[in-house]
Parts: structure tokens; sequence; C-alpha cells
């Protein structure tokens, strides 16, 4: 078979390994693998494929990012990029293709599947909201990146007795600001599922202070809803998905909050600082897990579907299925963290 792999969306930690474990799992077969390069992209401007072999791949397990590069490109914007796509495919010969991305690629993968183009998904995200998996690689680099900013803020907002505000990703999902904010001890945490006032915000800030404490930590995700406050935007410009740039908030509610409280405040807005580096050892065994799959899917013909991580087993799920919502935090897991706030 010749298979082809491409990495959409925005990067993480864990794509160099689920491609190694690709080409690692499909040669025994005599399989040859492609790499199409930049997303979806690639396929529309009939980018040159790179060869996917042992030479190619080595070396790259611990690698962040993806040697196959990325892009956000959404072919179902324009009706030529559309035809060019499904023409270039064509050209490669390809027998199947795995395509690895968040709810924006396989959201496309879902589409052309259904148009019966033969895509097998495996499911990434630093979001960790991707429907239909238990966790997305990426994530828990991403967490533990957080956790250790926080852990280094901690040290000097004690000595400057300050509140420090760490803003994250998360536009929609609050996961990495409750898993981190949860690991480094924040004494509050806003994401963007559940709102909150900023008279809560500041009586929290007030409660703790009021018990002895002369600092804290405020973890925000870049989408957290403040009652009464707009989203904050990088720029107006919107995505190929229609996605607005977010990023910010965490100026507005620490100046918000030296005021009301009088308390001396920094900000530190993480970035893609998340994104970047090494990935963990859970995230690089759960992306060479999911590109072992992947091919297994692809050799069983089960188009279609993605490959997911339910307990501790490695199954799969309709792309369909998992594309359809966004898995959000829920209020039992966000009420058991606030049980710390304050
Ligand atoms: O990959 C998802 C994400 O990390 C979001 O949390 C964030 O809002 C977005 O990417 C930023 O992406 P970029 O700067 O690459 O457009």
């Amino acid at each position: 078979m010749r298979i082809g792999v491409l990495t959409g969306g925005g990067d993480c930690p864990g794509l160099n390994p689920v491609i190694r474990a690709i080409v690692r799992a499909a040669l025994p077969y005599g399989d040859e693998v492609v790499g199409i390069r930049n997303g979806w992209a690639g396929l529309v401007n009939n980018l040159p494929p790179m060869e996917l072999n042992l030479t190619t791949v080595t070396g790259i397990l611990h690698r962040g990012g993806t040697i196959l590069g990325t892009s956000r490109t959404n072919p179902y914007k324009d009706r030529e990029a559309l035809s060019n796509l499904k023409k270039n495919w064509k050209g490669l010969n390809l027998d199947a293709l795995v395509a690895i991305g968040g709810e924006d690629t396989l959201g496309v993968a879902t589409k052309l599947s259904a148009e019966g183009f033969p895509v097998v998904g495996v499911p990434k995200t630093i979001d960790n909201d991707l429907s239909g998996t238990d966790y997305t690689f990426g994530f828990d680099t991403a967490v533990n990146v957080v956790m250790e900013a926080i852990d280094r803020l901690h040290t000097t907002a004690e000595s400057h007795h300050r509140i420090m505000v760490v803003e994250v990703m998360g536009r929609h999902a609050g996961w990495i600001a409750l898993h981190a904010g949860l690991a480094g001890g924040a004494d509050m945490i806003l994401i963007p599922e559940f709102s909150v006032t900023m008279d809560e915000i500041i009586g929290t800030i007030q409660k703790r202070h009021a018990r002895g404490k002369s600092f804290s930590i405020v973890v925000v995700a870049e989408g957290a809803q403040i009652k009464g406050w707009d989203l904050i935007l990088k720029t107006q410009k919107k995505d190929a998905f229609g996605h607005v740039l977010l990023g910010g908030i965490s100026h507005s509610l620490g100046k918000e909050i030296e005021k009301r409280t009088g308390f001396e405040t920094r900000v530190t807005e993480l970035g893609h600082i998340q994104r970047g580096g090494s990935p963990t050892a859970f995230d690089r065994v759960l992306g060479t897990r999911f590109g072992v799959k992947a091919v297994e899917l692809v050799k069983q013909k089960k188009f279609g579907h993605m490959v997911a991580l339910s307990g501790a087993q490695i199954i799969s799920v309709k792309i369909a299925d998992a594309t359809r919502k966004l898995k959000v935090v829920d209020k039992e897991f966000y009420k058991l963290a606030s049980k710390f706030f304050g």
C-alpha cells in the first residue's frame, strides 16, 4: 500500500512520535509511506511529498513540532482549492491517508471520507477538547509546561506578596487551565465553560488574604468568561475555519484585580511556549500507540475512523462522531477544583 500522512492545525508535542510510529508499523508490511507537507495545503498546492522511511524518521521521537510542517488550511472554504486537493490526491496514487489533527483538520477528513476518500484520523491538540478520546497527545506536555511556570511564579509571588495572573491557551475548553491550575495549586481558575463575576474573583482573593496569605495565583484560560466582559481578541482577523485569535484577557484582569484589591499584580501570558518543545513521556507513548493503531486501521480498511484512547485501551471511533461536538469541562470537575479556590 502507499500511505500518505499529514499533520494539520496548530502543532503540538507528540506529532513526530506519531509519524515515526506510522512508518515503523507500516514498513514491515512492505508498505510505502509519504509525508504531505503543511497539512491540507500540501494537497491543495501539490507540494512535493516527503519520503518517510527509517532514515527520515530517525531521531524525531523526542522532538516537538512536526517534520512535515502544518497549516490551518480549510479546502472546503474554496471550491477551486477543494478540486485541486482532490486532483492532487489522485495524482499521488495513495491507497490511504492518515490525517493527524484536531477538530478542524479532522472535520475536513470527515467530509472527504463521506465523499469516499480513504482517510484514517489521529487526534491531536494541546487543548484536549476533541470528543471520542479520553486524551489527545500534546495536552500532557502543555499541562506540565504550565505547571512548571506556576511553580516558578509561586516563589516570586510569595517573596513580593503579589497577585500573579497566568494566562493559558484554551478558547472553548478549560482543560489546560484546570489541570495545570490544580497541579500548581492555583487559588482561582477561570475557564470558558463557567462564567464568574468580577466580584466573585475579588471576593475569593480577599478571603484568602484575610486568612493571612499575602499572595495569590490566578490561572485564566484565554477564552474565560467573566460576566459582563467581551472576549478579548488579539486581532479581528479570523482563521480559515472561522476562529478568532484570542489572547490578552490576563492584562485586563490583572489591572482590575490591582485596582479593586490594592494588591500589586503581575501578569504572565504563556502563549506558544505551551505548544513548543519536547513531548513528555506520556505524549510520546500515546503518540506511538496512536500511530501503530492508525496503520492497523489502514490495513483493515477501516476508513472514516479515528484512533482514540479509552481508559487504558487504544480503540477506534468514527471521525464524524468525534468532530460533532467539542469535549468541554464538566460541572463536577470544575466544582471539585473550586474547593481549592481562595
Ligand atoms: O491548537 C489550539 C490552540 O492552541 C488554541 O488553544 C489557541 O487559541 C490557538 O491554538 C492559537 O493558535 P495559533 O496562534 O497557531 O493560531
